[in-house]
């Protein structure tokens, strides 16, 4: 008798048990799957300085002073006992780069110019700017916000107002969040976002210093070639040009387009017989390919007696993104988007793949967004808001050239200093649609600092052999998901120029399930806020793929061929 009661408890116990374990080994497949992919985690601990008797001894060498040499700045900051940041644009050393041109009703204050960078060509390209960049920056500085505002920034919906050929997608995922606030991002021009981010970080810490120069190389020690000693630095002023050499404890290559870090390394093995590694081993590391465009803005300034009458939903101070239209390849290959940045100006800004035509002036944006090819028209308001401020005039145009998207890829490299790390753009390029770029410079950072934290580096005061590599294996997962993420769909257009020795079918059904994503999160709200959560770098892309998600793909592709059948039979 009582065996039977065991036998008959047990049979109904056993879908329990194993649900539970089955519960349990999906939370710990996601924990890993976060852990590995995203930087969720490590943003908890940014921020923490190390006292200063556990400091690593001498100076972080930063090269580059832009997005990435400034988040790097700040995190080596917590770190070493002194920090450089070696940057060859004289003006944005000075206060210059760092003073808001406008305050925080939006007016211009006084002569400050929008003075265009020389090596940062999409200077005044549009930006978006994900929530995981607000994260930490809110993090590592808690006047950020007001600091923002009082540059006629905003925090704003995290709402892209993003249009596809099939409908509209990448909307709030506000109905994620039933208890707590709206997600958000934070919005202002690129240029605005790093004259912030400067004052901000140079005021965050005495220990960092900036130095105007460019880093032409760099020497390792003479009975030590795995290690690198001096950073080299040409200066040029009114005396001529000089060499400085800057002993450097850790050096962070943050040049970004220019990569030059890839040139020093593969010099730096190339000079020291001990490695025997051919250059085209080298050049072999780098992925590159091109989608052919150039982008071009046009900034319109609304005066103060049209803001109440302006044809913007929700009237002119609606702060959100305004519009973003995606095409779908092989229909349509234009980009473009209009969004409201600080000093009461509003962004019209065009790309594409395959070298689209571009408005070649103000009035011809009109007939460019007549002839999207799209099945959602771009909506009336668009055409009203640009007449209005047609007939306003003042307007200033930027344009430049879409750069090759590359990946660099250390981690496989025969040979890195141990003490030489690169994060931002000098790593990895990616195709702007998703504005990922500026904050995958954060998350380098962010592992920069979390393995600097880690018990094997934390107790010593130098970089230890090992470090780099380490860095690379961690932060080539870290933005695997950028790269994994827009390439398919780069393939998908057929003037796209594949990497060396790729096809561009080699992506065909990675990019055919991107785009059929898109489509079915045009009409489902959860497939959308995950892939919205993923661009933000707040999911990982592995979350694809979870058994919902595929449920909701096969019914989306169901409910398509019967709608379709009942169309052809009625
Ligand atoms: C059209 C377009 C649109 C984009 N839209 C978005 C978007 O919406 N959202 C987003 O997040 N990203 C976007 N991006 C990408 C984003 O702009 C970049 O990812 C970001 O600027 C990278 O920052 P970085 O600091 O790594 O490099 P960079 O901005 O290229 O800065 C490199 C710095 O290094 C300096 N430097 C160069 N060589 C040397 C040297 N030898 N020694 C010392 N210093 C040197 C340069 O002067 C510069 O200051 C877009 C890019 C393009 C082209
Ligand atoms: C974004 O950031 C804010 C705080 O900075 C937070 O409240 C919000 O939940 C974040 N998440 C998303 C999905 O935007
Ligand atoms: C990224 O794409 C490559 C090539 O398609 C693939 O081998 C790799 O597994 C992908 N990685 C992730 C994390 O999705």
């Amino acid at each position: 008798m009582m065996e039977t009661l065991t036998k008959i408890m047990a049979t109904a116990l056993l879908p329990v048990t194993a649900m539970a374990f089955w519960r349990m080994g999906s939370s710990l497949l996601t924990y890993y799957i976060y852990k590995r992919f995203t930087v969720l985690k490590e943003l908890m601990d940014i921020g923490k300085a190390r006292v200063d008797d556990e400091r690593i001894a001498g100076t972080a060498v930063i090269c580059g002073g832009s997005i990435a040499g400034l988040w790097a700045a700040r995190i080596c900051a917590d770190h070493f006992e002194d920090v450089v940041v070696v940057e060859p644009e004289a003006w944005i050393m000075s206060n210059d780069g760092s003073k808001p041109i406008y305050d925080e009703r939006g007016d211009k204050i006084g002569s400050t110019e929008h003075r265009p960078r020389t090596r940062v060509h999409q200077y005044f390209a549009a930006h978006v700017f994900w929530n995981l960049s607000l994260l930490a920056l809110r993090r590592l500085f808690p006047d950020f916000e007001k600091e923002l505002l009082k540059r006629d920034g905003k925090i704003v919906e995290a709402e892209l107002n993003c249009y596809t050929w099939a409908g509209r997608v990448f909307r709030s995922s506000k109905h994620w969040y039933p208890e707590g606030e709206a997600p958000q991002i934070f919005s202002c021009s690129r240029d605005a976002y790093e004259r912030l981010l400067r004052c901000l970080v140079m005021k965050s810490s005495s220990r960092i210093r900036q130095v105007t120069g460019t880093v032409t190389g760099v020497k390792p020690f003479a009975d030590d070639h795995s290690k690198i000693e001096k950073v080299v630095v040409s200066k040029s002023d009114s005396d001529g040009t000089k060499l400085l050499e800057i002993p450097a404890a850790l050096v962070v290559d943050c040049t970004g387009a220019t990569q030059a870090g890839f040139k020093w390394i593969k010099r730096l093995c190339a000079n020291t017989n001990s490695q025997e590694i051919g250059s085209d081993r080298w050049n072999k590391l780098i992925d590159s390919y091109n989608i052919h465009g150039n982008w071009k803005a046009f900034d319109f300034f609304v005066p103060p007696e049209i803001r109440a009458v302006v044809s913007i939903p929700g009237g002119y101070d609606n702060y959100k993104w305004l519009y973003t239209f995606i095409p779908f390849p092989g229909c349509e290959n234009k980009l473009f988007l209009i969004n409201r940045i600080e000093g009461h100006r509003i962004r019209y800004s065009f790309y594409g793949w395959g070298n689209p035509p571009i408005p070649e002036s103000p009035e011809g944006i009109l007939d460019y967004m007549a002839t999207v090819k799209s099945d959602v028209p771009v909506p009336q308001w668009a055409f009203d808001l640009l007449s209005q401020l047609l007939k306003v005039n003042e307007i200033q145009v930027y344009t430049g050239k879409m750069p090759l998207m590359n990946w660099v890829h250390y981690e496989k490299a025969p040979f890195v200093p141990s003490n030489f790390v690169a994060i931002g753009d000098a790593v990895m390029k990616v195709n702007p649609t998703f504005g990922q770029g500026c904050t995958k410079a954060c998350i380098g950072a962010i592992v920069l600092d979390n393995l600097l934290r880690s018990p094997r580096y934390a107790q010593t005061r130098k970089v230890v052999p090992g470090f780099s590599s380490e860095f690379f294996k961690i932060h080539h997962d870290k933005i695997v998901d950028a790269w994994n993420g827009t390439k398919p769909m780069d393939y998908m257009f057929s003037t796209t120029t594949p990497v060396k020795g790729e096809n561009l079918d080699d992506e065909k059904i990675s990019g055919t399930f991107a785009l059929l994503l898109l489509e079915v999160a045009t009409e489902d709200s959860d497939v959308d806020a995950l892939l919205c959560h993923m661009r933000q770098f707040i999911a990982p892309a592995a979350n694809l793929y979870a058994p919902w998600v595929f449920w909701r793909v096969l019914k989306f592709c169901l409910n398509k061929k019967i709608r379709k059948l009942w169309e052809e039979t009625v």
